[in-house]
């Protein structure tokens, strides 16, 4: 091959991609706002030339599956939020699925989740937290949130504990963490495991630490609408070396060797060990310690991850410049019940939740209505409460899943809570505009 031919055609695509980036996509940031008519999108991405580089310079590489961008992205992860492993799937529901599948595996011995242990848990979620626990035939327990924080109420977890609980998984909510101190306490006591889901919270911080790398295993997504995007994507993290080993087993099939694709025998087991009744030698590649998937993304994603990795710390800065601006804006309404966190926290917002109080004279519809008339997007949080949606109406409680108490303030959230957008791509003028709206609307 002529490299130098190469080289010069690799970098002249580029450049081209970059002067494309100028003409198709760079005027978005300048167009004007109309009140009323340009429409606030709750959530996008945001990217440069860089994004569409990576991926023209992956395509073009056209290696295509788990290669050198997915091995910078995971150590990039790693990197940024302090954990010695993070692995990179396909999703954010794939990292749940994996994250949970994880503690499932016989290599875990009595800790293993098997079916019908137990897993403390909110119906105030996203489905694809719960979703495994139901696939994997254990039983979620579900506790009440709190109506500020929209977190679970941790004086309730005492009560949902039974003899076969065996883990917590739950999320931060809309990016603000959970009382970590008292959840993590409550695991150490008995020795059950965590699983932080981080989808809406990378770059949010307790005590001084990343969430998501508090418990024993974290996951995050990489949707278009969170912190960061490849547009479909996902990751697990963790610090313990086992945890690790099973997942990367898991997501890759649930084979034994963990050769990277395209390598062969970096294991140094290829042709010389004996794993269960296989004859001995029996090539590794193909030797199965688990019923596994294959959850792996692309180059492609994560190629794009790599670029967009480098602008978390920023975007970060802006969900929460943009949280103050609207908290600021809203906060003397009575009407109003704005987002609340634990002194310990700095979130790095996915959302702004407002919650109707009793002063308010109108519904959750009325108001996001009036919004979305007003061309602002708005969005529920999310199931509001799981319990009450078609895929439980097959499930039976007190056998497929139980309840700890009164799920009060998962109701009322369900019923008068809503959130608006606060994505870094949100001017001031929009989010100005917002509280100009949600004002006019309480006084009327
Ligand atoms: C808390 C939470 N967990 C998991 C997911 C699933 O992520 P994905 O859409 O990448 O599958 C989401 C999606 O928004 C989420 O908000």
């Amino acid at each position: 091959m002529d490299e130098i031919k190469a080289k010069e055609l690799h970098d002249g695509i580029l450049a081209k991609v970059r002067e494309y980036y100028e003409l198709v996509h760079a005027p978005q940031r300048e167009s004007a706002f109309l009140p009323g008519e340009s429409r606030i999108n709750y959530a996008g991405r945001v990217f440069d030339a860089e994004e569409m580089c990576n991926l023209v310079d992956s395509g073009l590489e056209f290696w295509l599956t788990y290669g050198k961008y997915s091995r910078e992205f995971e150590a990039g992860l790693a990197a940024y939020l302090g954990v010695r492993f993070a692995l990179l799937v396909n999703s954010g529901s794939s990292a749940n699925l994996l994250a949970f599948a994880v503690l499932t595996s016989p290599l875990l011995g009595e800790r293993r989740i098997k079916r019908g242990d137990e897993v403390i848990t909110v119906a105030c979620a996203f489905p694809t937290t719960i979703a495994p626990m139901v696939q994997y035939g254990a039983v979620p327990v579900f506790a009440d949130v709190e109506a500020g924080t929209a977190n679970i109420c941790t004086d309730m977890l005492e009560t949902a504990r039974s003899p076969r609980t065996k883990a917590v998984m739950i999320a931060h909510s809309l990016g603000n963490p959970f009382n970590i101190h008292a959840v993590r306490d409550f695991c150490g006591k008995h020795g059950l495991w965590l699983v932080e889901d981080n989808c809406d919270a990378l770059g949010s911080k307790y005590g001084g630490k990343f969430t998501g790398t508090w418990g024993d295993l974290g996951t995050s997504s990489f949707y278009p609408p969170h912190h960061m995007t490849m547009g479909e994507g996902g990751a697990v993290y963790t610090n313990d070396p086992l945890l690790r080993k099973i997942a990367l087993s898991i997501r890759d099939w649930g084979r034994d060797c963990w050769c990277t694709s395209g390598t062969d025998n970096t294991c140094g087991c290829r042709f010389t060990k004996k794993f269960g009744q296989l004859p001995p030698g029996y090539d590794h590649k193909y030797v199965y310690s688990h019923f596994g998937y294959n959850l792996k993304a692309t180059d492609m994603q994560a190629a794009v991850g790599c670029a967009q990795l480098k602008k978390l710390p920023s975007f970060v800065e802006k969900r929460k410049a943009n949280f103050r601006l609207l908290y600021d804006g809203l906060k003397d309404l009575p009407e109003l019940r704005l987002f609340e966190k634990y002194p310990e926290s700095d979130p790095a917002w996915f959302g702004f939740l407002i919650t109707l109080t009793d002063r308010a004279k109108f519904t959750r519809n009325d108001l996001t209505k009036y919004l979305e008339d007003h061309r602002i997007q708005t969005r529920n949080l999310f199931a509001g409460n799981i319990l009450k949606h078609p895929c439980f109406e097959t499930l039976e409680e007190g056998k497929d899943y139980r309840v700890a108490g009164p799920l009060t303030n998962t109701d009322s959230i369900m019923n008068n809570a809503f959130w608006l957008g606060l994505y870094p791509g949100m001017e001031n003028e929009k989010l100005e505009y917002m509280i100009q709206c949600i004002r006019e609307f309480c006084k009327k």
